[in-house]
């Protein structure tokens, strides 16, 4: 059963149980319709809809969208709700989005308990509010909030809906309240579709077009939301209903809501893999080696979350700069209301930092954090090992060094797995769980857990230069040197793959990260580099030059005030030299061709990675380019969209980029079988 119902005193109750959290499919819908049959018949006084277990409704099930609409279709069954004799009260238990806002919307009035939500988050999902959430709301809540509720998708909580007069009333007991409202008063109720809507606001559509511009670049439905909501203004309803209907069918049958949907059930399904044949360990305490940015982020994700932290670092002045590194986390998150006062001092009573490492004794999981040097790491390691008890797990924040090589320093090297966190390690979603040659399973499933507790994305990736999202950057950056000692200049470069969607181009990010990692990085590597390998020497010549990036005013960009770029002739003219004297004749490239390149070099690596069973599935791909290096979420991330290219024309592709350089375009042979068997690249 979808929709629950029974009468009691001549009212009705209908409850949606479609757990886990009452996604409104046909079954849900058929229901409802039947329900307003039922009631009508029953010559009920009134209907009070609520949600069984903690949601309402999640709004439409985002699972049939890729099939042809079946009838009921949402509008017809929301109209006949507004319509009906019968007055329906939402009885609003937990959260209401997208088409559970929109039932809500479409009942007499709206009851919420106070640990209830509102919210209309449809673009996130490509798509827009598709039964009459675009005409409906801004009627109750006019133009303005409408506009920002339904292109900024973000919720509303109970309070705040009440204040914008989007609910009538919050109760902790929302059923009871309603069965309370006075029979006058709900019989005064208006239907939502009869209310006047607002008054067109010309200044008003053309802030927030701007806006959308600005923060959802080349996204389509928040501009199709915003047509909608202007068409559906000073128009006969049910007119306006069928276009927002048929705006609604022809976006979610498109690439951009594919590739959000393809996003959200990647999330969602980044769980750990059925094969772990360990349980987690129980985490309360945990041990964090480094103070710096990093692991003060981390430490302050822990906090966050309940867990007792001991930060470890070198000296008294370390401890100190440490501590007040997670103290600035806590009042900036205190400050902007994400903690509460007592949150933020519950953080601090339960953080302790020390040079001495016999303070994380008793901790269950140690993250370290510390310089990224081997010698530094395994050094951390030793002495962690000498005061945790033998059961506890131990981890390393390294981006790039190899775990297997870490590990020979422990007497069990099971224990130890890399946690790599995306800085800021409080903010950024994703996490790889990186498996060493002997990382136990308990090991893996603890790290998993601790995933899932700070509400992080995991991604599973084996040991090699960078694991998954390091290693693409490399060769990403890699393609853009080539790309710029042979012929452009990187804000041209950076300009092309803005426009390809990410929020800025690999110049400008490499300046607000430092110069000097990657530095480090080629120097690593010198020893091992492919001799055929072309080497481009120009961000060594930068580091020559002290252009660290926006830390010491200048890096690819000049930084005069400190924070607005402005490009650099001498850093331009740096490629014109090394391409000189490497007998290179420099080539114009377009920005379409500058992108290719690019993005071409990043599939071919990603399928690289696939090959070598470092990523286990190419939607781990996605998931690490869309949460931990920009890849724009609205093209489903990296091998979502190597898909919609095609595995046969990417190899075509990389065949010809391999006349100019067979070493660097050395097609994968993932892509090559992907290509002979026809097979989709994205159910690999
Ligand atoms: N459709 C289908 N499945 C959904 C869903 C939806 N709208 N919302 C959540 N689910 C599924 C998830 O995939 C997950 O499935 P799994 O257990 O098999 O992995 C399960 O429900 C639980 O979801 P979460 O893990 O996200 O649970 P949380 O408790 O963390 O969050 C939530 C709950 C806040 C409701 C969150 O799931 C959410 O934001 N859902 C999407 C809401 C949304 O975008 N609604 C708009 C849909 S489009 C629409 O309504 C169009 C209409 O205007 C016509």
């Amino acid at each position: 059963m979808s929709v629950l119902r029974r009468i009691e005193d001549n009212v009705g109750y209908v409850e949606i149980d479609n757990p886990p959290v009452n996604a409104i499919n046909q079954a849900v819908r058929q229901g409802l319709l039947e329900a307003v049959d039922w009631a009508e018949a029953a010559m009920l006084t009134r209907v009070i809809v609520t949600g069984k277990g903690r949601t309402f409704a999640a709004g439409a099930d985002a699972k049939e969208f890729d099939a042809a609409p079946m009838e009921p279709h949402l509008p017809d069954v929301l109209n006949a709700i507004d319509e009906s004799f019968v007055p329906w009260i939402a009885a609003i238990n937990g959260v209401a989005l997208g088409g559970g806002a929109e039932i809500a919307m479409a009942c007499r009035m709206r009851i919420a308990s106070p640990q209830a939500a509102l919210g209309l988050p449809e673009v996130t999902l490509g798509v827009i509010p598709g039964a009459g959430g675009t005409l409906r709301l801004p009627r109750l809540v006019g133009l303005e909030t409408a506009l920002a509720l339904i292109t900024g998708g973000k919720p509303m909580n109970a309070h705040a809906a009440l204040d914008a007069h989007w609910i009538h009333a919050v109760d902790d007991d929302p059923i009871e309240a309603a069965y309370m409202v006075n029979t006058e008063e709900l019989g005064c109720m208006v239907p939502t579709w009869e209310l006047p809507s607002p008054a067109i606001d010309t200044e008003l559509f053309e802030a927030t077009e701007k806006t959308v511009a600005r923060k959802m670049p080349q996204q389509v439905a928040p501009i199709v939301a915003i047509n909608c909501i202007r068409e559906g203004l000073n128009r006969d309803f049910h007119d306006a209903l069928t276009d927002e209907r048929a705006a609604f069918l022809s976006l979610k049958s498109g690439p951009q809501a594919k590739a959000l949907r393809h996003c959200f059930f990647n999330e969602r399904a980044a769980k750990a893999p059925a094969s772990l044949s360990a349980a987690p360990l129980p985490l309360e305490h945990i041990a964090v080696v480094g103070g710096g940015t990093m692991g003060a982020g981390i430490a302050y994700a822990l906090l966050n979350k309940h867990y007792a932290v001991t930060l470890i670092e070198t000296d008294d002045a370390a401890v100190k700069g440490a501590t007040e590194r997670v103290e600035n986390l806590i009042n900036a998150s205190n400050t902007r209301g994400l903690i509460t006062d007592a949150e933020a001092i519950a953080c601090r009573q339960r953080f302790n930092a020390s040079d001495e490492y016999t303070q994380a004794a008793g901790a269950s999981l140690a993250i370290e954090a510390a310089f990224e040097d081997m010698a530094v790491k395994r050094d951390v390691l030793t002495q962690l090992e000498a005061v945790l008890d033998d059961s506890a797990i131990l981890s390393t924040n390294t981006s790039y060094l190899n775990i297997n090589e870490m590990a020979d320093c422990l007497k069990d090297p099971s224990r130890l797995m890399g946690l790599h966190f995306f800085a800021p390690a409080h903010i950024m979603k994703l996490l790889e769980i990186v498996r060493g040659e002997h990382t136990s399973d308990t090991a893996l499933a603890t790290g998993y857990a601790l995933a899932k507790t700070l509400r992080k994305i995991p991604v599973l990736a084996g040991v090699c230069d960078g694991f998954i999202g390091n290693r693409l950057l490399a060769r990403y950056r890699e393609a853009a040197d080539t790309v710029f000692m042979d012929g452009s200049t990187p804000w041209e470069v950076d300009e092309a793959m803005v426009e390809f969607g990410y929020a800025m181009g690999p110049y400008e990010a490499q300046d607000l990260s430092g110069l000097d990692i990657a530095f480090a990085n080629r120097r690593r590597q010198d020893a091992t580099r492919d001799p055929n390998r072309r080497y481009i020497p120009i961000a060594d010549r930068m580091i020559e030059l002290g252009k660290l990036g926006r830390k010491t005013g200048a890096g690819w960009y000049r930084y005069p005030d400190g924070k607005n770029k402005i490009e650099d002739p001498i850093v331009a003219d740096l490629a014109l030299e090394e391409a000189h004297f490497a007998g290179v004749t420099r080539t114009e490239y377009s920005a379409d061709e500058i992108r290719r390149r690019l993005v071409l070099a990043m599939i071919n690596e990603a399928a690289d990675i696939l090959d070598e069973g470092i990523a286990q599935s190419a939607s781990d791909i996605d998931l690490v380019t869309v949460n931990g290096y920009g890849f724009p979420r609205w093209r489903g991330g990296l091998m979502h969209y190597a898909d919609s290219l095609g595995a046969e024309a990417i190899v075509s592709q990389l065949q010809q980029l391999e006349t100019e350089d067979p070493v660097a375009w050395k097609v994968s042979p993932w892509l090559l079988r992907c290509a002979e068997s026809d097979a989709s690249i994205a159910d690999q």
